[in-house]
């Protein structure tokens, strides 16, 4: 068996490629606002039956440059920004809160689409996250108290104990307070592109840029 070779491969990887004709972006097909461009993909992703097309890829960096990456779920859209909520003592939030920039792309492989939103990031306000916290299943709001989220635990027993303590904790109050450590972030975009797949792999990237307060369009190639 040759160096790094697994014994066994039920994968052809080389040989997995999808051919992407199912549309085309040009200029012209652009909406007015990167964010109406980017809700409109939503909503055909939403439309095409794709599994949580509000999932997105979201990449942070460390104050030395060391990247990271996780899924996290677009809460909020519109021209400000694309929001999303989470712990702020995660390793995501410790990284925003060094290094105030993140990207972000929804993969929407159905539609042989990405979007990628890269910007600066800012909390939003704490009424923003109230709102939202409000319209969370109690479950979810318990666990978000619960969990210490990105910090090792001893175990899954651990996790339970402390869901279990929350639900004690809070068995007499009907509603759950937003914990101290949970919150949104905004991504305020600074560049916004929009690929869709072609044929031959000469692809469409349409991308609006931030130059000053004017946003420019202009086409990467493939
Ligand atoms: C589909 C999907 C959606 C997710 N949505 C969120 C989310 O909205 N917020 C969040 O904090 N974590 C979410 N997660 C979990 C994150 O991917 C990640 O594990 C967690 O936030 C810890 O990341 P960190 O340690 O890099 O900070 C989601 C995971 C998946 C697979």
């Amino acid at each position: 068996m040759a160096d790094g070779e697994l014994t066994s491969v039920a994968i052809d990887l080389p040989a997995m490629r999808v051919s992407y004709e199912q549309g085309a972006l040009y200029e012209s097909d652009l909406a007015t606002t990167w964010a109406q461009q980017l809700q409109r993909w939503l909503d055909d992703a939403r439309r095409a039956g794709v599994a949580e097309p509000n999932a997105m890829v979201l990449a942070t960096a460390n104050p030395d440059g060391v990247p990271s990456s996780r899924t996290v779920l677009a809460k909020g859209l519109d021209e400000r920004g694309v929001v999303f909520f989470t712990n702020y003592t995660s390793t995501k939030s410790h990284d925003l809160m060094s290094t105030r920039y993140a990207s972000a792309t929804f993969p929407w492989y159905d539609l042989h689409r990405q979007a990628t939103v890269r910007g600066t990031v800012e909390k939003v306000s704490p009424d923003e996250t109230a709102k939202y916290w409000a319209s969370r299943p109690r479950g979810s709001q318990l666990g978000a108290w619960a969990s210490p989220q990105s910090s090792v635990v001893p175990g899954r027993q651990a996790l339970d104990s402390a869901l279990a303590n929350i639900q004690r904790r809070f068995a007499d109050t009907d509603v759950v307070p937003v914990p101290p450590h949970w919150g949104g972030w905004r991504i305020r975009p600074e560049l916004v592109e929009f690929w869709q797949g072609r044929a031959d792999r000469m692809h469409d990237r349409l991308r609006f840029k931030l130059i000053g307060d004017t946003w420019q369009i202009e086409r990467v190639a493939p």
